[in-house]
């Protein structure tokens, strides 16, 4: 009896733990949420609530084996993935003709991790602004230019988003686009042309220590692993059109 009473207490501070840790409560505390009024605060109270149901699943199904990752609580965790998207990523745009593709017969290593060799910056974040274009382009740079170049350095997000005139700033741009404005501009690093989050005009950045400039992109075929996993091995940096 006492063990069993022992087995269900245990069982249930461990419930309640799991409930404080993820409670709408906590999540507020934690992301500095503050809502307008109380009938905001009761749709993200159920968006949240909606959300977390969705990440149990999906951990469930993980602790099963059935998905190779695991899901958690972020800032964002009060948006429905509608207003996540609306936010976040850029409005569909017509895309260039991809010209060239990865033709390389070459296979690729077993497993590599680019961040154990120093290509990888930290995670950043773009806020609310949907500039996830510049994000994926600059990320692309920095990887290219560790491996050519030996140093880590982080690129202008801020650049792209001013000064790439095919882009609308945080509505969005498109990658090769992107990299096409590096290919004539150069591009500075992050430090000499913080993000701020909105687009301003553009800077003069004739005056730099470090510009990078792009020379070549190639496409890889949506949807197909095969060549995904060929790009990650042999070449590295991958942008993702977002
Ligand atoms: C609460 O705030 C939301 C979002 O700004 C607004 O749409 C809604 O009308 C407000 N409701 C009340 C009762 O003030
Ligand atoms: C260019 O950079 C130098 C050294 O960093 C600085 O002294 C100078 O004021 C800069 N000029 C412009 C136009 O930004
Ligand atoms: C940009 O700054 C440089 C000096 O660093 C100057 O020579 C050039 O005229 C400036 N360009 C514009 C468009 O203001
Ligand atoms: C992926 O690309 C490879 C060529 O590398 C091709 O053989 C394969 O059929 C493609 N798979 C799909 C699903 O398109």
């Amino acid at each position: 009896m006492a063990y069993a009473l022992c087995v269900l207490i245990f069982f249930i501070s461990l419930l309640q733990f799991a409930l404080t840790e993820n409670s709408f409560k906590n999540f507020q505390v934690q992301f500095r949420k503050k809502y307008v009024n109380n009938s905001e605060l009761l749709l993200r109270e159920q968006i949240f609530a909606k959300n977390l149901e969705q990440i149990e699943q999906h951990n469930a199904r993980f602790r099963q084996g059935l998905v190779t990752y695991e899901m958690g609580v972020n800032k964002f965790s009060d948006l429905t993935s509608e207003e996540f998207q609306a936010f976040l990523r850029a409005k569909e745009s017509p895309l260039p003709v991809q010209e060239k593709w990865l033709e390389s017969t070459e296979s690729p290593p077993d497993s590599i991790d680019w961040r154990e060799l120093g290509a990888v910056t930290e995670v950043k974040d773009q806020g609310i602004c949907g500039a996830c274009w510049a994000f994926s382009a600059t990320g692309t740079l920095e990887g290219l230019y560790q491996q050519k170049y030996g140093e880590l350095l982080s690129f202008s997000e801020q650049q792209l988003l001013d000064c790439d005139s095919s882009a609308v700033g945080c509505n969005g741009g498109i990658v090769q686009y992107a990299l096409q404005y590096v290919a004539e501009s150069g591009l500075k690093i992050g430090e000499e042309y913080p993000y701020v989050q909105e687009k301003l005009t553009c800077q003069n950045t004739t005056n730099q220590t470090v510009k990078v400039y792009t020379k070549n992109y190639v496409g890889i075929p949506s949807y197909n692993e095969t060549e995904l996993k060929k790009a990650v091995g042999l070449i590295g940096e991958l942008s993702i059109l977002c």
